[in-house]
């Protein structure tokens, strides 16, 4: 058996426990993913782009949930000249929902985008403000700042600042909305690309649990009364999920905010696991999982600072 198989089963194992189907989750983590894609509407329009794409691959199609969001047969759609000139991003479909779950937001408001490299999200939310409004794009990693930079600047991006800091220490700025799309184990992305390069050991997840929440807090420490947080992993983990959430009401004064996407198959967040108990609120976070939607997996949750 392969490597990744046994990450794979590994998955399998831990987490069929949660879900609806055993029998349909394993199977969907076996088949890998087709390659996601949306229209950069800050450059072209919707239908042009399509009409020109479908002359390479005739079978592209929208999903249902999100009219922005295409999959296609081909895997090389990064080196058309579409993505070259920047009227297309490559993006994984379940990347596309925490912008979604805030549309009713985003107009040309201010927001920190804390973990934002390589810019997937903070180029689908600038093309949401059609660039009015103000996104400050930080990142950690100096070295993922150039895909991010590159991203911007492709995509014709131009209401986005870019910083470089470790959030946990970024200077206190008010903001109407901050996303934090977490690292994470990814756990979630293992039918793309064996993305997952090893089983993780309880003591890992801890190690992320830590990290998220250290920028979970600062957001929450920074976000001024009626501004909106968003966390977001792609991970089945509870404990970088549901747990970061739950002891995060522990700490602050938030309000949690039932999430949902017209079309878009979800379920609650989780409430137990390992002998732990959670919050109840954390019930009204989103979990979307690889058999409903053919998606990676995926874990949301927006809260409002009281
Ligand atoms: C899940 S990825 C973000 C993906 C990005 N939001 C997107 O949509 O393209 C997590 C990011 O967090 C960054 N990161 C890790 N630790 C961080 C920290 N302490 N402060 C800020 N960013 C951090 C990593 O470099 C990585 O780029």
């Amino acid at each position: 058996m392969d490597r990744y198989q046994n990450i794979r089963n590994n998955i399998i194992d831990k987490y069929s426990c949660l879900v609806d189907d055993k029998t349909k989750f394993a199977e969907s983590i076996n088949i890998p993913l087709k390659q996601s894609f949306r229209v950069n509407t800050l450059k072209e329009e919707k239908k042009t782009v399509i009409k020109k794409l479908k002359e390479y691959d005739p079978t592209i199609k929208t999903t249902e949930w999100n009219d922005n969001a295409h999959i296609s047969e081909l895997n090389n759609l990064g080196s058309s000249l579409e993505h070259f000139v920047g009227h297309i991003y490559i993006q994984e479909l379940t990347s596309m929902i925490p912008p979604l779950v805030v549309k009713d937001l985003i107009t040309d408001i201010k927001i920190i985008d804390c973990c934002a490299a390589p810019g997937s999200k903070t180029t689908q939310i600038a093309a949401m403000m059609e660039n009015k409004g103000h996104i400050i794009a930080n990142d950690a990693r100096h070295a993922r700042l150039k895909s991010l930079r590159g991203n911007l600047d492709r995509l014709g991006v131009t209401n986005t600042s870019v910083t470089l800091r470790d959030f946990k220490s970024f200077p206190n700025t008010k903001a109407d909305l901050y996303f934090v799309d977490a690292p994470c184990s990814s756990e979630g992305t293992i039918r793309k690309k064996n993305t997952v390069a090893r089983t993780w050991k309880e003591n890992d997840y801890l190690r992320f649990n830590k990290l998220q929440n250290g920028l979970l807090s600062k957001a929450c420490e920074m976000a001024p009364s009626g501004s909106t947080i968003v966390y977001s992993t792609c991970t089945f983990s509870p404990d970088e999920n549901e747990k970061v959430i739950s002891e995060t009401l522990d700490k602050y004064d938030l309000k949690m905010k039932n999430i949902s996407i017209e079309n878009l198959r979800s379920e609650s967040g989780i409430t137990e696991w390992n002998n732990e108990s959670y919050n109840s609120e954390v019930e009204k976070c989103m979990r979307v999982w690889p058999h409903h939607n053919d998606t990676d997996a995926f874990f949301i949750a927006r809260m409002e600072k009281c």
